[in-house]
């Protein structure tokens, strides 16, 4: 077949293989343990397919990155507004002109734009989209912690040739909703403390350790703001919160409710992690103006983490920090959708947001490759242009002071994203200096590394449907933590004129652990066998791939970070 009859095709809507193209091959698609098939869908049946359309200026989008977050630049914190960004990324009128065609004569209906103009989601039927993405074939799922019901497709899809230079990739088949990063409850540690010692972490032990006094503050004079994102389901409850703070928040000022819920807030039972990120990231960020973004109740063939980013895209005014407890295996995501998902994060880095997500709890990974084993990172927490944040615990349990490696902390090496310049030094060095490196088969040690920073994820204390629970656990906990005391420093940046840190890797590497507690005691967990024996990396002196550069000290952090 020529050209000629492809072109054809794409109006025909029947694709012939040689005419068609397939955007995400390598996107993993079997069905996630925890979910069970309930059949096709009726071909009648509506949903809801997003179109992500290929951008312009990437490499002016890169540099820009660089530029705005690098204090040594002329352009340090001269974040772009998100029209400027829409500007610079908006798809091409052919593009956009070429997509529409195809989706209306698909019988699309209804298709929203995002103020970026490089998403677009749609409602078809089932029969429209099972003819427009030729291979598709639409099935309910249920599965997760709260029985959530998807439309998924088992079988890969495939697009005509001729929009293969306009479209990425098509979200709403493949990928199901995360599980969000596994947080345990773990077993309280044996011996009873002696009176006058902690039991367990609360917001008390946090201000406490990082050096927070009642004063460090939000001062409600600014507009400064912050945020956690949820996945999968997860409700936090307002009640929840106030019983929190009446328990754990009497010994410093803090805001009572959430001061915006964008998405859909669900009625059901709360979720642990949706409890945890709230009541953390208020306690540290205390009397800070906090939104929730609760992305459940939404439409059963979503991708909840793609729907989070075109909100991104489509609101102008934002929370300055946003803390994100997502992940999923680099392995197991399309090439295409985590390089694209990674300009999403370049777009918000010129904005000025700070995007920290959770690590992951699994240490540095297991899974098996033609019968060897190696580490598996994951993603977004590899991602180049966020700051990943890990996990500590307590040296002695019941006491405040030192920090040593939580053994679950996520760390180690991408296999996508080559090592940015901004971490040269410190992961060569790391590399060159640590006495207890993995074999070499195990990471991709040209990786871009990861976490950047920790804090405790240990043991704490949270308020979930009405009931104190003890000893959670997991980098869930670590990342609101850090977010809320970044807030804090944003807050003094704010009061002072200046503008908000927005992505910190670069300065953070440039200021080489400045105003951070090193913590160089302990390694994280990994493959159980004969060769590494559970073990990962271990950390050490300075930045390492368990606890990055190291855990708050909330008074030297400022003073590194408030200029200029
Ligand atoms: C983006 O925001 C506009 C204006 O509020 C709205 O009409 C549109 O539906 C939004 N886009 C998506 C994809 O939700
Ligand atoms: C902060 O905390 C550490 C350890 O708890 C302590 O040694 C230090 O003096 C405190 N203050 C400052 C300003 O670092
Ligand atoms: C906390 O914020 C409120 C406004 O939301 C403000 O009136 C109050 O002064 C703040 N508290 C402190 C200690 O700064
Ligand atoms: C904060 O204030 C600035 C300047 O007054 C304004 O441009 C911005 O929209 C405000 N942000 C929020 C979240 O209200
Ligand atoms: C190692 O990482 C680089 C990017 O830094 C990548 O190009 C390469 O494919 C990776 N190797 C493996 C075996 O995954």
């Amino acid at each position: 077949m020529g050209l000629r009859e492809c072109l054809l095709g794409l109006a025909a809507l029947t694709v012939a293989s040689k005419c068609s193209y397939s955007p995400e091959p390598d996107q993993q698609r079997t069905l996630p343990p925890g979910w069970v098939s309930l059949g096709r869908a009726d071909p009648e049946e509506e949903l809801s397919l997003t179109f992500a359309l290929r951008q312009q200026n990437l490499e002016r989008l890169l540099e820009l990155v660089q530029t705005v977050s690098d204090p040594g630049s002329p352009r340090y914190g001269k974040y772009l507004t998100l029209e400027e960004v829409a500007e610079l990324v908006r798809p091409s009128s052919l593009t956009l002109h070429t997509v529409q065609k195809w989706l209306l004569a698909a019988g699309a209906r209804s298709c929203h734009s995002v103020t970026t103009q490089d998403f677009l989601t749609c409602w078809l039927s089932v029969r429209q989209a099972e003819l427009l993405l030729s291979g598709a074939e639409f099935h309910r799922y249920v599965g997760g912690p709260s029985k959530t019901r998807v439309l998924r497709s088992p079988h890969p899809y495939r697009l005509p040739k001729a929009l293969a230079p306009h479209v990425d990739f098509v979200g709403g088949l493949h990928r199901f909703p995360p599980i969000s990063s596994s947080l345990k409850q773990r077993p309280k540690p044996q011996a009873v403390g002696p009176v006058g010692l902690h039991l367990g972490v609360t917001p008390f032990v946090i201000r406490k350790r990082y050096n927070l006094t009642a004063q460090d503050v939000g001062s409600g004079t600014t507009n400064n703001s912050q945020a956690c994102a949820q996945f999968l389901e997860q409700y936090f409850h307002d009640s929840d919160l106030a019983k929190f703070m009446r328990i754990f928040g009497q010994s410093f000022p803090h805001q009572a409710s959430v001061a915006r819920v964008v998405g859909k807030q669900g009625r059901g039972h709360a979720g642990i992690e949706a409890s945890l990120d709230v009541e953390y990231l208020m306690s540290a960020g205390a009397n800070i103006s906090t939104w929730v973004y609760s992305s459940s109740g939404r439409h059963e063939s979503q991708e909840p983490f793609l729907q989070w980013l075109l909100l991104l895209s489509n609101q102008s005014v934002l929370p300055h920090v946003h803390t994100i407890s997502y992940g999923d295996d680099e392995d197991s995501l399309s090439s295409t959708y985590i390089q694209r998902v990674n300009t999403e994060l370049m777009k918000a880095a010129t904005r000025g947001l700070t995007l920290l997500f959770a690590s992951g709890d699994s240490g540095a990974g297991c899974w098996s490759v033609s019968g060897s084993h190696q580490f598996r990172p994951s993603f977004p927490a590899s991602s180049p242009y966020v700051t990943t944040v890990g996990g500590t615990s307590f040296q002695n349990p019941f006491r405040i002071t030192n920090e040593v490696v939580d053994y679950i902390s996520g760390g180690g090496f991408s296999n996508v994203f080559p090592r940015p310049s901004y971490q040269e030094k410190a992961v060569t060095q790391f590399l060159s200096s640590s006495p207890h490196l993995p074999p070499s088969s195990y990471f991709n040690a040209s990786g871009r590394a990861y976490p950047d920073l920790a804090a405790l994820s240990d043991g704490y204390w949270v308020v979930s449907n009405g009931m104190p629970i003890p000893w959670v656990s997991g980098t869930s906990a670590s990342t609101p933590v850090f977010g809320g005391i970044l807030s804090l420093i944003n807050e003094h940046r704010i009061l002072s004129g200046r503008p908000p840190l927005g992505f910190l890797n670069p300065r953070l590497y440039q200021q080489r652990g400045a105003g951070l507690f090193d913590v160089t005691r302990g390694c994280h967990a990994s493959c159980l066998n004969e060769e590494v024996q559970g073990e990962g990396f271990c950390s050490g002196p300075g930045w390492d791939p368990v606890t990055g550069w190291g855990t708050p000290n909330f008074p030297a952090l400022l003073k590194t970070l408030i200029n200029p």
